[in-house]
C-alpha cells in the first residue's frame, strides 16, 4: 500500500514576535509561498498575534496553529487559553506536548492526553510533540521514552483522525544539532508502526510524522526524502520568511 501523505510544514514561532512583528512576518510569509500547492503550511504565532495573523493569511493557503490549549471548556485557569477561543481566533491546528511544555511547565503524558482530546472533540488537529533527551538516547532509551509518550497521547482514543506527530528529539531543538536522515527515520518508522499498533495500520501509513529539531533549508531535504519523514516542525528557521520558505521548497 503506498500512503499519500501530503507534506507539512509547521512554522512554531514560540515565545517570538510581538503581534505587529508577526503581522510583517505573516504578510511576508504570504507573498512568499503564494501558488505553492505542494505542502501544506501551518504557522503557530504567539496567543496576542493570532487574530491578526489570521485577517493577514486570509486569501492564502498558510493555515492557523496554537503553541497550547487548555482541556477544560472556560473558568478560572489564570494564564490558559481554551479550544473555543483558538477556533474562534481562526485556528485550525494547536501543538501539544511540546518539549518546551514537558520540561519547564510539568506538561505530562496525562495532560497531553487530556489536551488531545479537548483538541479532537473540538476539531482542532493536534501536532502532538514527543521525543528524547540526550541523556535518554546515550543511556539507549530514546525508544522506550517516545513508546511511553506516543502511547500516553493516544489513551483512550479511538479516532486520532487528522492528528499530526512530531518526533523532535530534544538534544536537536535549537542547538544546531540535528538528528542524521538514518537516525530520524527510525524513530519515524518505529513510530509509524506503533501507531498501527496502537489504532491500525491504515490509520499509521495516512498519519503525518514530522521531524523537529534544527532543521534547516540545507537539511530539509535530506531528512524529508526519508520515507516516514512527511514534514517539519520548524522553530529558529520559522522566524524568517526566506528560511522557512527554503525548507517549504525542499518538500516539493
Ligand atoms: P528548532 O525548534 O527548529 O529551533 O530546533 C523546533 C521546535 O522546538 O519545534
Amino acid at each position: 500500500m503506498v500512503a499519500m501523505r501530503k507534506k507539512l510544514i509547521a512554522g512554531n514561532w514560540k515565545m517570538n514576535k510581538t503581534p505587529s512583528q508577526a503581522v510583517v512576518l505573516a504578510q511576508e510569509l504570504a507573498r512568499t509561498v503564494k501558488g505553492n500547492e505542494s505542502a501544506q503550511i501551518v504557522v503557530c504565532p504567539p496567543y496576542t498575534a493570532l487574530v491578526s495573523v489570521r485577517d493577514v493569511l486570509k486569501g492564502s493557503t498558510i493555515e492557523l496553529g496554537a503553541q497550547d490549549l487548555h482541556w477544560d471548556d472556560q473558568g478560572a485557569f489564570t494564564g490558559k487559553i481554551s479550544a473555543d477561543m483558538l477556533l474562534d481566533a481562526g485556528c485550525t491546528h494547536v501543538i501539544i506536548g511540546h518539549s518546551e511544555q514537558r520540561t519547564y511547565f510539568h506538561e505530562s503524558d496525562a495532560t497531553v492526553n487530556s489536551k488531545m482530546k479537548k483538541a479532537l472533540s473540538t476539531g482542532l488537529i493536534p501536532i502532538v510533540c514527543v521525543g528524547e533527551t540526550l541523556e535518554e538516547r546515550d543511556g539507549n532509551r530514546a525508544f522506550d521514552v517516545v513508546k511511553k509518550q506516543t502511547e500516553g497521547a493516544f489513551a483512550g482514543i479511538t479516532d486520532p483522525g487528522p492528528t499530526v506527530i512530531a518526533y523532535e528529539p530534544v538534544w536537536a531543538i535549537g542547538t544546531g544539532r540535528n538528528a542524521t536522515p538514518e537516525q530520524a527515520q527510525e524513530m519515524h518508522a518505529f513510530i509509524r508502526k506503533l501507531v498501527g499498533t496502537i489504532h491500525s495500520p491504515s490509520i499509521a501509513a495516512s498519519m503525518r510524522i514530522l521531524y523537529g529539531g534544527s532543521m534547516k533549508p540545507d537539511n530539509a531535504k535530506g531528512l524529508m526524502n526519508q520515507g516516514d519523514i512527511d514534514g517539519g516542525l520548524i522553530g529558529g528557521a520559522a522566524l524568517k520568511a526566506d528560511s522557512f520558505y527554503g525548507i517549504v521548497q525542499a518538500a516539493l
